[in-house]
């Protein structure tokens, strides 16, 4: 089966054509980042307009790409439809709806953690089912037991902001430009590691949950409190960066020893981060476990997660009313199987 995906949840717009036999054929993305830049973050109405001029062209490429012009063998259509920002995943899930409606294909509405969850099966060397999943984006920090597609037990999830938010405050804090995450994580390689220590939160206290916003204060206080040279500054994102590495890690050895799990998958754009795979590469050695990343390209948003995750549920039947909608928060949890459809 080839499948069509779209991903418009937040600043990226992706496409990908995905073939169950073949493999992932054609990819495209265009990132709104530098838009965004301007403003210090996300801008809700800005992101929905780029979509709007976006998507089309790049479906237009993204076929070309995956095989011939125009519908050249799509057997189905996967679109985004939540969590994210309805306006923006609108623009996706009306786009995919009409194609599917025009083409007389199936369509089906992906959950976009459900997509970065699955990415690492893109690659050869990917997981098999059971594993534990923690995923570390921009909106989300969750720690995932997982038997099969659709079917997520959810351990533990952050209390306040997820872990790239919280990279992204800090970096903030820190005066980088928007998206900071990674300009973050590329200060800190050149940080002193022993100058400054931050806590690990929510570590000395049984449980999976995450707290990451009173590291975010934190780091505040040592900025305030400290010189803004360039090397304290470097040594002050070395710190936050290990104590939120440390804290992932903490918490995946708990979760792995609580169920088991003999498989960890990290996905999601904080799994992009080098710290964080050399520590849980560590991890992984020393519980003899395997460990599984999206490739670089895939750990941030992208369309080829959404088209794999997509064309799992249409193979397993799922089909939707031409009625279509999207939703801003979607728990992985209420998902259930293939075949359950959007529910609301
Ligand atoms: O998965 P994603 O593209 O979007 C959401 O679904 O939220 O994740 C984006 C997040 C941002 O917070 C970004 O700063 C963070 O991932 N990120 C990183 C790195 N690359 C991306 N954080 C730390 N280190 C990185 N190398
Ligand atoms: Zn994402």
């Amino acid at each position: 089966m080839r499948v069509l995906g779209i991903e418009t949840s937040c600043d990226e717009t992706g496409v990908a054509v995905y073939d169950s036999e073949a493999g992932l054929l054609a990819h495209l993305l265009h990132s709104q980042a530098a838009m965004h830049a301007e403003y210090g973050g996300v801008v809700p109405e800005l992101a929905s307009r780029d979509h709007v001029r976006k998507l089309v062209p790049l479906l237009d490429e993204v076929l070309i790409r995956g095989g011939r012009r125009g519908r050249g063998g799509i057997d189905g259509i996967a679109y985004t439809a939540g969590p994210g920002l309805v306006g923006a995943l609108l623009v996706g899930a009306a786009v995919g709806r009409s194609l599917a409606f025009a083409w007389r294909v199936p369509s089906v509405a992906v959950n976009h953690m459900e997509g970065h969850l699955l990415a690492p099966m893109l690659e050869p060397d990917g997981p098999e089912f059971p594993f534990l999943a923690l995923l570390v984006s921009g909106g989300h920090t969750q720690l995932v037991a997982v038997d099969g597609v659709g079917e997520y037990r959810m351990l533990g999830e952050s209390l306040d902001d997820a872990a790239g938010e919280a990279f992204d405050k800090t970096a903030t804090l820190l005066g980088l430009p928007y998206p900071g995450g990674p300009e973050l994580a590329a200060l800190a390689e050149a940080g002193d590691p022993d100058r400054f220590r931050f806590p690990r939160p929510m570590t000395d206290r049984p449980g999976l949950d995450f707290s990451f916003s009173g590291l975010k204060t934190f780091a505040m206080n040592t900025i305030n409190d400290s010189p803004g040279d360039p090397e304290t500054r470097a040594a002050i994102a070395r710190a936050f960066e290990e104590a939120v590495v440390d804290t992932l890690v903490i918490k995946c050895r708990r979760a792995l020893e609580h169920t088991g799990l003999e498989r960890l998958v990290v996905s999601g754009g904080v799994s992009a981060n080098r710290r964080l795979r050399l520590s849980m590469g560590a991890l992984a050695d020393e519980l003899s476990i395997s460990v599984h990343y999206p490739r670089l390209a895939f750990c941030t948003d992208n369309g080829a997660m959404v088209a794999y995750a997509g064309c799992q549920r249409l193979l397993a039947g799922a089909e939707e009313p031409l009625a279509f909608g999207a939703l801003a928060r979607w728990p992985l949890d209420s998902l259930g199987p293939p075949g359950a459809g959007l529910k609301d």
